[in-house]
Parts: structure tokens; C-alpha cells; sequence
């Protein structure tokens, strides 16, 4: 069995709950260091008393969205507690989805408090096919179509039946959340940040803080980015190594959208101690088994790429990177922009682009004003068809691309 470790709770809870749970939780070395009533209560607690869980009723006077804020904020788990239906309809609407029963016994409390409740309870009903894979897409400064790539490869790989979780990773402005048309104020990638430096970066709280691209081609989580980039320095190597780490349990393929910039940060800045900028850049490719490195395909945007590619080949040591060549057009590089590329590109950097995807305004139109993926709302378009194959033939094992899978539509057969 495994060892339990003592927590540091915040109980607000009703008096018949608490009288059941504070003895046990005191026997289990827990330590309840404040019993309050209201959510501005319980507020004002995580301030002074830094718990490590807040262990809630679901009602309206003690769990409230401030309340679930502040608590994502700080990196405080939440336990809540449902008496009735209606409590547990509250806390489906705050974006609280696992929710114990108020009769629920005190061991099941305390496999939560201690994180191993549902890593053990997921792996028993449904195992994470291994290995799991991380990629990072990344490219150069003059927006390539990084945001565009990890998005649409992601939605390819849901597609094709695995579980995908789509992390905006960029400090230098995310725009995953705004391009699939989801509200960028909810927690997100920060929150995970702020919860898995506190260790408590759990599956259900991932489930918590993530949003759902719903889609009849296959859903993905996605964990938006930061709503304001000057928020970057909630985001340090260490919190994105230890996110990665456990999204890569939850999901089969991980895919981060990452900043442009290379550059370690103390060659900017002499302050050893300064956050640095670039770190969670350089931690999801630390952190991935393929780099997917977007170039745009003009003039400027390859000089560029060529500039910065042998700097992401040495960060990335020996982990796979995969050249894809974005916005491919005659207007910009003249007649056989195909041709043009692949040469420049090999003469230049011997480098060999995996795929070439061609500019697509109106399939980007038609997804942008929709808020879709490319696949959803222009699955005809060049771009997207250009993706969809370099998924298949470069992302996706290729024994695996038909994976035994949920989502997976059957082909009538042919008798
Ligand atoms: N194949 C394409 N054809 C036409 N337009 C494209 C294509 N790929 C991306 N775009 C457009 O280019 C712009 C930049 O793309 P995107 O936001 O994906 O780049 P980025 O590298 O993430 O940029 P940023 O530095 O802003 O993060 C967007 O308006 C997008 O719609
Ligand atoms: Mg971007």
C-alpha cells in the first residue's frame, strides 16, 4: 500500500460532513487548519494558511468561481463535496467535474489528497497505451504557423483515435485559445503550472483545468495559454517540465505549441536569479520526443529558418526534428515553389522538409471565422490535406495509424 502523506486542509463543509471527516482526517495525520463557512472564508485562509487542499462543500455560499480562481492561483487542490443533485449540478457548471459524494469514506478522500485515486482508477479501467509522445512545435520568429501546425496536428491525431492533449506553451502571447474560439480566461496551462509545482497536478485536475475541442472527427483537451504574456513568469522550466511530465500520463500524444526564440535567456539578461522568458521553450523541447520545426516559406521566413535551425538541432540533441515548410507559394518564391524550397533549403542548411504545406487562405479564413479546426470546417482545403498526410506519414507510427480507437467511425463492409 502505498505510503500517505500528511496534507495541510481548509475545511468548508457542512456540520454534519465535518463531523464525520475531521476525525478521520486528524487519525490519517492530516492537519485541519481552519473550519470556515463562506468561499470569502475560505479566500482569505489560502493567504495565510497556504494549504495544500481546500476540502469544499458544493454550494453556492462555499464554493464559488473566486474561490476556484484563487485556489488555481496559488496551486491549491480542491476536494468538493455533493449532498444532492443541485451540488453536484453546481459544481459541473463552476467547471468542477469530479466531485465526491458527502457520503463517500474517508479512504477515498485521502488516495485523492495523496494524487493516486485516479492515476489508479484510470489506469485500472483504461491503460495508457505506451509509449506516450510529446511533441513540440516550434519555429522561428515572423509567425511561421506554429499555433497553426500544433493545432491542426493535434485535431489529425484525435483523428486518427488517440488521446491528444494540446498545450499552449507560447510566453510570448498563446493563441490556441482565440483561434479554437475558447474562452482564454479559464485556468489552463498556468493553473496546471501553478498545481504541478505544488504536486498536485492530478488527472482530475487536469480534466478541471483543461478545455474540450469537441469534434465529430475526434475531441482533444487543450490547455490554453496565458491570457496576458506578461504573465510569463508563472511559467519556469521546472513547472513545464513537471506539467509535461503528467500530461504525458493522461494522453497518448502531447502537443505543445512553444515561443520562437532559442535563446537562454542568461545571455540576455546577467540576473541569474530573473525569470527567464524562453524557458518554457526550451523545456517543452527538452521535454519531447519530436520536434516539429515550421518554417515560412518565403525569402525572409527561410533565411530566418536557416538561421535558427542548427540552434534547435544542437538543443535538441539527439530527440527527432521534423522540418515542415508553411505557406508555400509561387508569389512569394517564384514559379515551382515546391522545387524552390526543397533546393534552397537543402543547398543552404542540408536540410530535407518533410512536408510543404501550400498557402490556403480561404481554408484559413474558413477556420478562423469558425473557430475549427481545418479539418472541421475546410477539410477539402490544400493545407489541410497537406497535414493530414504529413501526420500519417511522419507523427503517427506507421503500424499505428489505425489505432484500435473510441472515436473511430466503422467503413460499412463490402460483402
Ligand atoms: N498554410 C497557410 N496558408 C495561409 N495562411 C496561413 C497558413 N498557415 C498559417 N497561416 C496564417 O498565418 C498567420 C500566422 O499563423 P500562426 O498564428 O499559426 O503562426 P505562429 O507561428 O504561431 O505565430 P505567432 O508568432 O504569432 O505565435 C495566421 O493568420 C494564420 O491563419
Ligand atoms: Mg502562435
Amino acid at each position: 500500500m502505498a505510503e500517505m502523506t500528511a496534507s495541510t486542509l481548509v475545511l468548508a463543509v457542512d456540520r454534519r460532513l465535518e463531523a464525520r471527516i475531521l476525525p478521520a482526517l486528524t487519525q490519517a495525520g492530516h492537519r485541519a487548519v481552519a473550519r470556515v463557512g463562506s468561499a470569502n472564508d475560505v479566500v482569505q485562509c489560502l493567504a495565510e494558511h497556504r494549504p495544500d487542499a481546500v476540502l469544499v462543500q458544493s454550494t453556492r455560499r462555499q464554493l464559488t468561481a473566486s474561490l476556484i480562481a484563487q485556489c488555481d492561483r496559488l496551486g491549491t487542490r480542491i476536494v468538493a463535496f455533493a449532498a444532492s443533485e443541485m451540488e453536484r449540478r453546481h459544481a459541473a457548471m463552476l467547471g468542477l467535474h469530479e466531485v465526491l459524494d458527502a457520503s463517500v469514506d474517508w479512504a477515498e478522500v485521502d488516495a485523492i489528497l495523496d494524487g493516486i485515486d485516479l492515476r489508479a482508477g484510470l489506469a485500472a479501467r483504461e491503460p495508457v497505451r505506451q509509449p506516450s509522445r510529446v511533441l513540440a512545435v516550434w519555429g522561428p520568429a515572423g509567425a511561421p504557423g506554429r499555433t497553426t501546425l500544433a493545432i491542426e496536428v493535434a485535431a489529425e491525431i484525435a483523428a486518427a483515435g488517440h488521446r491528444v492533449a494540446l498545450v499552449d506553451a507560447d510566453t510570448y502571447g498563446g493563441q490556441v485559445a482565440p483561434v479554437l474560439g475558447m474562452l482564454d480566461e479559464s485556468p489552463g496551462f498556468a493553473a496546471a503550472c501553478r498545481l504541478a509545482a505544488n504536486d498536485g497536478l492530478t488527472f482530475s485536475e487536469l480534466e478541471r483545468v483543461a478545455q474540450r475541442y469537441l469534434s465529430p472527427r475526434g475531441d482533444f483537451s487543450v490547455l490554453t495559454g496565458l491570457a496576458s504574456a506578461t504573465r510569463w513568469p508563472e511559467i519556469s522550466a521546472q513547472r513545464v517540465a513537471a506539467v509535461v511530465k503528467s500530461v504525458r500520463e493522461w494522453a497518448d500524444y502531447t502537443v505543445i505549441d512553444t515561443g520562437f526564440n532559442l535563446e537562454l535567456d542568461e545571455e540576455i539578461s546577467s540576473d541569474l536569479f530573473a525569470p527567464r522568458r524562453n524557458a518554457a521553450t526550451l523545456a517543452a523541447i527538452d521535454a519531447a520526443d519530436h520536434v516539429i520545426a515550421v518554417g515560412l516559406a518565403d525569402p525572409v521566413g527561410m533565411a530566418r529558418f536557416l538561421r535558427a535551425h542548427p540552434d534547435l538541432v544542437a538543443r535538441a540533441e539527439a530527440t527527432e526534428v521534423t522540418v515542415v515548410m508553411n505557406q508555400v507559394r509561387a508569389q512569394a518564391v517564384g514559379p515551382s515553389p515546391v522545387t524552390q524550397v526543397q533546393s534552397a533549403l537543402r543547398r543552404f542548411g542540408s536540410i530535407e522538409a518533410k512536408a510543404l504545406v501550400p498557402y490556403d487562405r480561404s481554408g484559413m479564413d474558413a477556420a478562423r471565422l469558425t473557430g475549427r479546426t481545418l479539418g472541421d470546417s475546410a477539410p477539402r482545403s490544400s493545407a489541410h490535406a497537406a497535414i493530414a498526410r504529413f501526420v500519417t506519414q511522419a507523427v503517427l507510427p506507421q503500424s499505428a495509424g489505425a489505432p484500435a480507437r473510441r472515436f473511430r467511425r466503422r467503413r460499412m463492409a463490402v460483402v
